[in-house]
């Protein structure tokens, strides 16, 4: 896909939330907050406020608030989604989908990874149909109506395939959480941690889970963690380098420390109502890049005694 095509898939990315937000229920009411663009409007204190809790190196964010949603679905989520494209074109030689795909997305609130992955599929994968996309928070009832607009607006306007989506709820912090989950995770071709680690507040039972999702998980899989450049991040993927390198069925495929992608411009009418400061950097401002990590392993049918990649 052109860079055009690019451009043109997420200028309708944006136009299927704006649509989402207005048709979906549960966000813009035309009789409380008249017109669209008031809406916009009155969620510029939820993104300040998002922005400002995501300086802190441990954030804690309450996304009960459907506005806080909607600011989050439009100032941060269509940036995600490019993130989980690029980090699926960096590994795009390794990925060998059938017609159909399993993957599991952890921390996954509003699920702009699926979107991703989705627009991933439809560029280079037209053989597959079908994804089954299991998604695990910990607010997994409170994000239903962003993951609902993820489902019925954003994925159709991306790819022609048939998304299966279940929900789970999960606490990543809490220990032998993933023994609860673990048939769900059963025979995924993915498991993606995106932008939820320095929202973890006790990150030692997180580490077990992630081991235990090793060991557990499909032969073949592969493990995507990627998060922002946090020192809480380094840290723990640090760590989860280490129990790689004790492994050995396991093959890293990315370790990259610094990767960034250079954000799209929202839609004039997200410019002239909510991110309206073009000069920043502001509280409201668009974003400009996304500074990122990424640590990618795949599990190996058998031990890996020796250098080469073996072709699966
Ligand atoms: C910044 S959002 C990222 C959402 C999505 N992954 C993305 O890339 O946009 C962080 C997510 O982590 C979830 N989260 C925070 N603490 C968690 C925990 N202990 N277990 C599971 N999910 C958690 C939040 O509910 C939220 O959906």
């Amino acid at each position: 896909m052109n860079l055009l095509s690019w451009k043109e898939a997420m200028q309708k990315l944006y136009e299927a939330i704006l649509k989402g937000l207005q048709e979906s229920g549960g966000f813009y009411n035309a009789r409380i907050q008249g017109h669209f663009e008031s809406y916009l409007a009155s969620l510029q204190s939820f993104v300040k406020r998002l922005r400002q809790a995501y300086r802190n190196n441990r954030v804690a964010v309450d996304y009960s608030s459907t506005d806080m949603q909607a600011a989050y679905l439009i100032a941060y989520y269509p940036h995600y989604v490019e993130m989980t494209l690029k980090i699926l074109k960096l590994l795009s030689s390794y990925l060998k989908f059938n017609q159909e795909i399993k993957a599991c997305f952890f921390g996954a609130g509003p699920c702009p990874e699926v979107a991703g992955l989705t627009q991933f599929l439809a560029e280079q994968f037209p053989k597959t149909k079908r994804l089954v996309a299991n998604v695990y928070d910990i607010a997994s009832n409170t994000w239903t109506p962003s993951r609902n607009i993820t489902h019925q607006y954003v994925i159709p306007q991306l790819w022609q395939g048939q998304v299966e989506l279940n929900s789970y709820s999960l606490n990543l912090c809490a220990r032998q959480s993933f023994q609860g989950i673990r048939s769900s995770l059963e025979g995924a071709d993915l498991y993606i941690f995106q932008n939820c680690l320095n929202e973890l507040g006790d990150t030692l039972p997180a580490q077990e889970n992630v081991n235990f999702l090793f060991d557990t998980s499909s032969q073949g899989s592969i493990i995507i963690i990627a998060d922002l450049q946090y020192g809480q991040n380094h840290t723990f993927v640090q760590v989860v380098r280490e129990m790689i390198n004790r492994k050995n069925d396991f093959k890293i495929l990315a370790d990259e420390r610094r990767l960034a992608i250079r954000c799209s411009l929202p839609p004039l009418m997200v410019r002239r109502n909510l991110l309206t400061d073009p000069l920043g950097p502001s509280l409201l401002s668009p974003r400009v890049n996304v500074n990122f990590l990424v640590l990618a392993a795949r599990k190996n049918k058998q031990a890996y005694n020796y250098s080469d990649d073996v072709p699966f």
